[in-house]
């Protein structure tokens, strides 16, 4: 076979890690084996891409780290992205890769779509964040979710025992889908989350009720609500209760993924595999239950927030 004509997939995870994306990396690998294609793994994202940092990814390997949490190749952050397109374009003809495979959140999405106009891209919602807009579920957050799940439930072995306030502080970002999610799983009094500031006014009223009712109450609140412990302080200040404050931090993002996480990144992956099959640039998206692939500029709307009394 010619230079030319051999296939080169190279693939990335980028951001935060997210459970379920090493998965999503072999899943791409299989598929991208079993059309003889050659398959490299990006170390540390488009860090990695930028240094031409490559690994050669075989099935027999990736599928021992679909278990895992966090991504093997290892991830970075690069927000002067823009900066570097030529460099980029150069370490990816210098190479002979022929597509690529981005799995990460809005930003690493914005930047994929950048580096179509040099090859075909495919690129896959992995966050816990849960906020990829025109996915309806990204890689990584069912695991996020059921780890603050177990944490809320363990805080409501102890409220029920010992009845105080509660309040556990999710990650997240500037986003609430993951701590509404927890919220609603695990049945919380109170969310707190950047879309919809409450008035302090508002929360006291709310955990008042509850608390006359049943002595404790649990709050869920995302981490990019406004000066959040300031707030519980001072509501807890009223209520003249003590409140005892859980940051579920960096703990939430790892983790064995999950199941459902599992079958998530597998089927977006075949289904990114399929579009660049076809020479085809565009993301992979979770819509009405199934992968579906799009182009990059029809997943460019913003996501809808509902919180759950939206939702009645
Ligand atoms: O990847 C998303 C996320 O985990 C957010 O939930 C969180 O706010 C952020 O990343 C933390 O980023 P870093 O690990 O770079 O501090």
């Amino acid at each position: 076979m010619t230079q030319a004509s051999v296939r080169t997939l190279a693939v990335l995870t980028s951001g935060g890690d997210a459970p379920g994306m090493n998965m999503a990396v072999h899943t791409l690998s299989e598929h991208a084996e079993r059309a003889h294609w050659q398959v490299l793994g990006v170390r540390e994202g488009f860090q990695g891409l930028l240094r031409a940092d490559f690994v050669p990814l075989h099935t027999q390997e990736t599928v021992r780290y679909a278990r895992y949490g966090g991504t093997f190749l290892g991830s970075s952050r690069l927000p002067e992205f823009g900066t570097f397109l030529p460099e980029f374009k150069n370490v990816l003809e210098k190479h002979h890769i022929s597509h690529l495979a981005v799995i990460g959140g809005n930003g690493s999405f914005r930047a994929a779509a950048r580096l179509s106009d040099v090859l075909p891209v495919a690129a896959l919602p992995g966050t816990i964040d849960n906020d990829v807009v025109g996915s309806e579920l990204s890689i990584g957050f069912d695991t996020a979710v059921n780890t603050g799940l177990s944490l809320l439930d363990g805080m409501r072995d102890s409220a029920e025992s010992l009845p105080r306030l509660f309040a556990l502080e999710t990650l997240g970002g500037d986003t609430g889908f993951l701590a509404q999610a927890v919220a609603e799983a695990g049945g919380a009094d109170l969310l707190l989350v950047p879309e919809r500031v409450r008035a302090e006014d508002e929360i006291y009223t709310r955990l008042q009720e509850v608390k006359t009712e049943r002595r404790y109450a649990l709050i869920v609140a995302s981490e990019g609500y406004p000066e959040l412990i300031g707030v519980l302080e001072r509501v807890s200040e009223r209520l003249e209760t003590r409140i005892r404050v859980s940051r579920a931090g960096h703990a939430q993002r790892g983790g064995r993924p999950s199941a459902g996480d599992r079958l998530l990144a597998s089927r977006l992956a075949t289904a990114a595999f399929g579009r660049l099959q076809k020479n085809q640039s565009g993301a992979a998206l979770w819509q009405r239950g199934q992968a579906v692939t799009a182009p990059f500029d029809e997943t460019t709307l913003h996501k809808p927030f509902a919180t759950l009394e939206d939702r009645g």
